[in-house]
């Protein structure tokens, strides 16, 4: 029997979270490949896994963001000290907002355009916006940027993942690792 405090976030906000990172892993590879020279022959495929990936992707964001806003973080452990605590806030919130700005301009930048997302068609799901193509075509823009910076605070967060797990040792790592919350 742990106390609340040490057993971390539970086990949805550790599905939301892993769930959503192996996504974004595939997306910014697929996303960089498919725009570049030399894919042509899985090209369509390409743009296909990356649309329909990217529209789960943004429903995954929308439900995560509502349920961490019902479910508040739990403490952290005494030992982070509190300017740690406020940039490890701080970095959490521009994620969620990076992932909201890539999965809504992505989302905006395809229907608006008038391309199809494929996998939403086979889902029945209908098309939420009409064409826009002046819109789109900021949205493309807003979209090729804004990874940049996802995938700069991914780099932060991620080596502060590993120095939690690695150095400090502190059991920061754990109260996100493993996907399903360990009973104890
Ligand atoms: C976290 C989610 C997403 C990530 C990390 C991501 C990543 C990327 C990357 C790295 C590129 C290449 C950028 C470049 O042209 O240099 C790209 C392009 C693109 N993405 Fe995404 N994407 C995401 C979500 C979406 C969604 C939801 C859609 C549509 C439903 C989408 C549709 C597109 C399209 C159409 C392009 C081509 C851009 C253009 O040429 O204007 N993406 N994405
Ligand atoms: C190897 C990759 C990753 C590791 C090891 C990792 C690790 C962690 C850990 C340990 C926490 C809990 C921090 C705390 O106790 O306050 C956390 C939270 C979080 N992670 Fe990751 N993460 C990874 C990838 C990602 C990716 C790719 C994203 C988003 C694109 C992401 C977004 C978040 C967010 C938004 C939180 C805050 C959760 C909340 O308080 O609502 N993580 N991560």
């Amino acid at each position: 029997m742990g106390r609340m405090k040490d057993q971390g976030y539970g086990t949805t906000a550790r599905l939301f979270h892993w769930v959503t990172a192996l996504l974004v892993f595939v997306m910014i590879p697929v996303g960089i490949a498919m725009t570049s020279e030399g894919f042509d022959g899985i090209r369509d495929e390409l743009y296909i896994v990356h649309k329909g990936t990217g529209a789960t992707l943004l429903v995954l964001v929308l439900l995560r963001v509502a349920w961490r806003l019902v479910r508040p973080a739990p403490p952290m452990p005494d030992s982070v000290p509190p300017m740690q605590r406020k940039l490890a806030g701080l970095n959490h919130w521009v994620l969620y907002l990076l992932l909201v700005v890539m999965t809504v301009s992505g989302y905006v930048r395809t229907v608006g355009d008038g391309f199809p997302i494929e996998w939403m068609d086979f889902l029945g799901v209908p098309t939420l916006l009409p064409e826009m193509p002046e819109v789109a075509g900021i949205m493309s823009v807003v979209h090729k940027f804004s990874v940049y910076a996802l995938m700069a605070f991914i780099g932060a967060h991620i080596a502060a993942a590993s120095y939690h797990g690695l150095i400090a040792r502190d059991g920061v790592l754990g109260r996100m690792w493993p996907p399903v919350r360990r009973k104890n």
